[in-house]
């Protein structure tokens, strides 16, 4: 059976695969993109696996943590998040096996697996750096890491997000996006002190700052709550949040990576 593959790319324009088939390190999964039967989000030690018997597995190493209970529903099974913010197993066309349930207003969301082995829907997308959007590069050389700022996290030098070639980064004190294969800059905030540094507020908000005080804000805010900024695979940074759902029903403290601190 073929066939729910072409229905999927009907249903969701955009797949995983398609975007980056070179990836081992992707846990983001945005709106409109799909996970296909034999296909992973991985992070760290945690992995989230769709897999070909139609079950949806959270892995701590070999150890399923959590799971959706669609073993043997169907065949080519896939996982999708929604314009609505709601993540669904399906099969077929429109039939849904599993569904987180929780739905929102119609807009961009993003399906993170985070370094603590905790699935969140973010959303909706709140902000949106203003450079074009890149076609990324197919090349299976770069590496994916740290990609994903989460609200009260600081970036500060030498911390960068990279994701494949595009990278977040602070050159003195201008936040960059800037392609280091071609050392474009393709977004930047201009500002200019020393010691800067990131942070993405509770409420949403980008901002770069100098001993607390504000030289740059994204001038974008929600309500309180977690809140990611995740540098994209055509070269945007994106602001997605609050947190609306989570595999566990806990919506406290998340974090990317606990070795990373926090605070200066
Ligand atoms: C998903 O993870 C499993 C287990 O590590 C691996 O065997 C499989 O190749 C992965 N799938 C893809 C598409 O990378
Ligand atoms: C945290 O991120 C750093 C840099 O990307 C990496 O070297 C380290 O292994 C990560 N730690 C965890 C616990 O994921």
């Amino acid at each position: 059976m073929a066939f729910p593959i072409a229905v999927a790319l009907l249903v969701f324009p955009a797949i995983v695969g398609l975007l980056s088939p070179y990836a081992t390190a992707d846990y983001v999964l945005f709106t409109g993109e799909v996970l296909m039967a034999g296909q992973n989000l991985t992070n760290g030690q945690y992995r989230l696996a769709m897999q070909a018997n139609c079950d949806l597995i959270l892995y701590e190493g070999e150890i399923p943590i959590w799971g959706a209970n669609t073993v043997g529903r169907g065949d080519d099974c896939y996982l999708g998040l929604k314009q609505n913010g709601e993540l669904v197993v399906r099969r077929g066309v429109h039939y849904t096996l599993w569904s987180s349930s929780i739905k929102s207003k119609k807009g961009k969301y993003a399906l993170v697996l985070d370094g603590n082995g905790r699935l969140g829907i973010y959303g909706q997308r709140r902000w949106t750096s203003s450079n074009q959007k890149e076609v990324g590069l197919l090349d299976g050389s770069t590496v994916t890491t740290e990609y994903v700022l989460f609200s009260g996290d600081r970036l500060m030098p030498p911390r960068k997000l990279k994701y494949k070639n595009y990278e977040l980064e602070f050159m003195r004190c201008n936040l960059v996006i800037k392609d280091d294969q071609s050392e474009r800059i393709l977004w930047q905030t201009s500002t200019d002190a020393r010691s800067c540094y990131a942070r993405l507020e509770t409420d949403g908000e980008l901002t770069v700052k100098h001993k607390g005080q504000l030289l740059w804000g994204s001038n974008r805010k929600g309500s309180n709550g977690p809140y990611i900024a995740v540098l994209r695979f055509d070269g945007r940074l994106d602001v997605f949040g609050p947190l609306r759902w989570t595999h566990d029903g806990h919506h406290d403290s998340l974090s990317s990576n606990a070795s990373f601190p926090s605070k200066i």
